[in-house]
């Protein structure tokens, strides 16, 4: 056995304190393909969640990685009441390099070879088109074009839910949902980012931004000119009377450095893993801001996917994503009434969603 192999078994084994039901090694020569599929639970039904397509360093990296995402996407998936388990898949290679047909369709019949136990999407890395060629020989496939029978880009519907998230929080914090004269900063106007400006104008709020592409700052105040810009994220967290921060760009975006300075009174925005380290929501907390927890808030994406496998129709996902302003409020009463933050509380309830699942 070498010990890369070693590792990787390390990686699985031994420091998975997750406890995931399956995980898949794929390795297609021919094309190339090197993969990684983590199953972490099906007890609400089968795995769904994306491939992400990265150049990680070592395959115990992409192991650790996998096995990270299929766990946060039980949390998600349960959370935003889906008939879905947590999964997630992860390619290993930069895709500006080798991603080709061949690689894809490979990837796909190891997807397909698992019986739809496991449904895959886009995430980082990879798009809409790439998911047109894996359907081509695997049918647990969303995230497809809608001329594939697909629904398209998710960041409508993820901008919307998270939308909903900062209604919710107004209403716990300010007892009135809207957030009419509120100043919202947003850190990434990327194509989530974008989405939440149109719905918080439309509301009536104050609208600042920041991105490290000017051509995405650009398109944002070309057709909306009344947007303030900071120069970048640390400007952005630090302006005066900030309401709500939305982090939307990386994960991360709430750590030691970021927190003690933040003025703003909430946090809701579309990144995943916002919080760097564990503690990090225990901070929120003690400085007194209200944060909307990050797979609650952006399950807006995954809430279409799901309704890709039921023939996707864009009101009924809508109207599921809506949904997120009340589990938004309900985490935050959860939390008032064990005492604890609003992420635990989340974490909570996902896993008594998950706990009765197996029990039935
Ligand atoms: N697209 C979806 O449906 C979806 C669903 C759930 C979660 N998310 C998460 O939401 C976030 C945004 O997703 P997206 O699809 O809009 O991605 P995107 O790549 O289209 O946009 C991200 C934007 O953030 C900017 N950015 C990167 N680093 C930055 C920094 N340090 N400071 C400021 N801006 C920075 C980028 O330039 C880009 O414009 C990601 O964390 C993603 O994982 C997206």
């Amino acid at each position: 056995m070498t010990d890369v192999t070693d590792g990787v078994l390390h990686t699985l084994f031994r420091s998975d304190q997750g406890g995931h039901e399956q995980v898949v090694l794929c390795q297609d020569r021919a094309s190339g393909l090197k993969a990684v599929i983590a199953i972490h639970s099906t007890a609400l039904g089968p795995a769904l969640g994306g491939t992400r397509f990265y150049p990680y360093a070592t395959e115990e990296e992409a192991v650790a990685d996998a096995l990270n995402l299929a766990r946060g996407m039980s949390y998600k998936n349960a959370m935003a009441g889906l008939g879905h388990g947590g999964g997630k898949a992860v390619i290993i290679g930069d895709p500006e390099r080798i991603k080709t047909e061949e690689l894809l369709l490979a990837y796909g019949r190891f997807v397909a070879s698992l019986g739809g136990r496991y449904v895959t999407a886009c995430d980082v890395g990879t798009f809409v088109a790439d998911m047109d060629v894996v359907a081509r020989v695997c049918p647990w496939t969303t995230g497809r074009s809608p001329e594939n029978g697909g629904a398209g880009d998710s960041s409508v519907l993820t901008a919307y839910g998270v939308f909903q998230g900062m209604r919710a929080s107004a209403q716990h914090l300010w007892g009135d949902p809207t957030l009419r004269g509120r100043r919202v900063g947003i850190a990434g106007v990327g194509k989530v980012g974008r989405h939440l400006v149109e719905h918080l104008l439309e509301d009536g709020a104050e609208v600042v931004i920041t991105d490290v592409r000017p051509d995405a700052v650009h398109r944002v105040t070309e057709a909306h000119p009344e947007v303030a810009v900071a120069a970048d994220t640390d400007a952005l967290i630090r302006t005066e009377a900030l309401d709500i921060y939305a982090p939307c760009a990386l994960g991360g975006a709430l750590n030691d450095e970021s927190v003690p300075v933040l003025t703003a009174k909430v946090v809701c925005g579309a990144a995943n893993n916002q919080l760097a380290h564990p503690g990090v929501e225990k901070d929120l907390a003690d400085r007194g801001i209200l944060y909307a927890p990050d797979y609650v808030v952006n399950a807006g994406g995954v809430i279409q996917v799901a309704d890709e496998l039921h023939g996707f129709d864009f009101d009924r996902c809508r109207a599921k994503a809506a949904k997120i302003f009340d589990t938004t409020l309900a985490i935050f009463a959860r939390a008032k009434e064990d005492g604890i933050p609003p992420a635990a509380a989340a974490d909570r309830i996902a896993e008594q969603r998950m706990a009765e699942a197996r029990g039935r």
